[in-house]
């Protein structure tokens, strides 16, 4: 990959480890990688693909794929959030600017909420962690003034799963582990899958990640779900992040692309079962601000049948405020084909060959526990 190479070659720290492979090699790059510099020069960006920006040797491989836009009705769409499906842009969906904060406000005050699993429940009791928005209001409004205040829980919070959740030490789902789903995103996220031509998707499992400027998410492949045939959607907001999409193999060099806020990712077919990661959450180019898209203002009429609902100017505050040094990340997956059921529970003997590789989570730079052996939680 000639791009890799140059763009490689302009850090001197990048020296290949013995027996490194190729995803891991540009995953160290990218984490090492100085924001506005050249380093960044063969990222994709879609936000530019349509434009003469888009001009870096990987924006080659951007290309416009149909979409099924009469599967959604305009006023779904509309009711979702989002702009008419023939308004989108198939490389990068772009969500509708205004709405965002909708999405935000819902990862931080609601579905961090409890029944609703997180990283914080396992050395807090459900007391500590009842309303994580409540008791760190304060402290993100003290943020303005106060830079060196302690940390909020919420600046603590990295993970929260939904609907089916799932365990980081089995690694699976399982039936008995079940709390209802967020009925406003299982809506935004089947008119997204339909609009990719699949219909029927149901939105049974989630998992929101929760990035300071100094998280990554380790290489992996997301193969916990049953049915592989249904998509993995992810949707983006805040700071603008790097994301490698690799091979089915790790020693294949990953394609390096951003996810800004409010694009949205759809893995499916032979891209479902991709290495990928998150090496790098980009600070904001305009120091402490927010992606411009962001600061639209909240959109005065929205259907009366709409999942998206008002935002206060109180609330946003708390949520721009959080935004300034974070990205959230939603995943949202189908985890049975329909009629199927979990298989019975594995014996003993089969649960300790169950792998250590698979799925890492979150870590923060200044972390002493080793990617391999994260502990999700920590
Ligand atoms: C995940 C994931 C990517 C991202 O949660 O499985 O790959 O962009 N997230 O945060
Ligand atoms: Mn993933």
């Amino acid at each position: 990959m000639g791009k890799m190479a140059a763009a490689v070659g302009s850090v001197a720290t990048l020296a290949a480890e013995p027996g490194e492979d190729a995803f891991r090699k540009l995953f160290r790059f990218y984490r090492q990688s100085r924001p506005g510099s050249a380093d960044l020069g063969a990222v994709i960006d879609f936000s530019a693909a349509h434009t003469a920006r888009g001009t870096g040797p990987d924006a080659r491989k951007v290309i416009r794929s149909q979409l099924s836009v009469s599967s959604v009705s305009d006023h779904d769409a509309h009711r979702a959030g989002l702009q008419p499906v023939s308004k989108w842009q198939a490389y990068g969906l772009q969500g509708y600017p205004g709405y965002q904060w909708h999405w935000v406000k819902q990862c931080l005050k609601l579905y961090s909420q409890k029944p609703n699993v997180c990283n914080l429940d396992k050395h807090m009791t459900k007391e500590e962690t009842q309303d994580l928005w409540e008791q760190s209001k304060e402290f993100l409004r003290l943020k303005e003034v106060n830079k060196r205040r302690p940390r909020s829980l919420l600046e603590k919070l990295r993970w929260v799963t939904l609907g089916y959740h799932y365990n980081w030490d089995s690694k699976k789902y399982s039936a008995d582990h079940y709390t209802p789903f967020p009925s406003d995103l299982a809506f935004l996220s089947e008119q997204v899958a339909a609009a990719c031509g699949f219909q029927g998707f149901r939105a049974e499992a989630g998992i929101l990640n929760y990035y300071r400027l100094d998280s990554t998410l380790g290489i992996h492949v997301d193969r916990s779900e049953l049915d592989h045939s249904k998509p993995l959607l992810s949707f983006s907001f805040g700071q603008s992040a790097i994301f490698l999409l690799g091979g089915l193999k790790r020693d294949e060099a990953p394609t390096a692309m951003f996810m800004h806020s409010g694009d949205i990712m759809v893995m499916s077919g032979f891209s479902r079962l991709l290495n990928h990661a998150v090496p790098r959450v980009l600070p904001s180019s305009q120091g402490e601000g927010l992606p411009c898209c962001l600061e639209t203002p909240l959109p005065a009429v929205l259907p009366r049948d709409s999942v998206v609902e008002p935002c206060s100017e109180e609330d946003w505050q708390i949520c721009t405020s959080y935004l300034k040094a974070a990205r959230v990340n939603m995943t949202v997956r189908q985890v049975l084909a329909i009629d199927q059921d979990f298989p019975s529970e594995p014996t003993e003997e089969k649960k300790r060959d169950i792998t250590t590789e698979g799925f890492c989570h979150l870590d923060d730079e200044n972390s002493q526990v080793k990617r391999a052996k994260l502990n999700p939680d920590s």
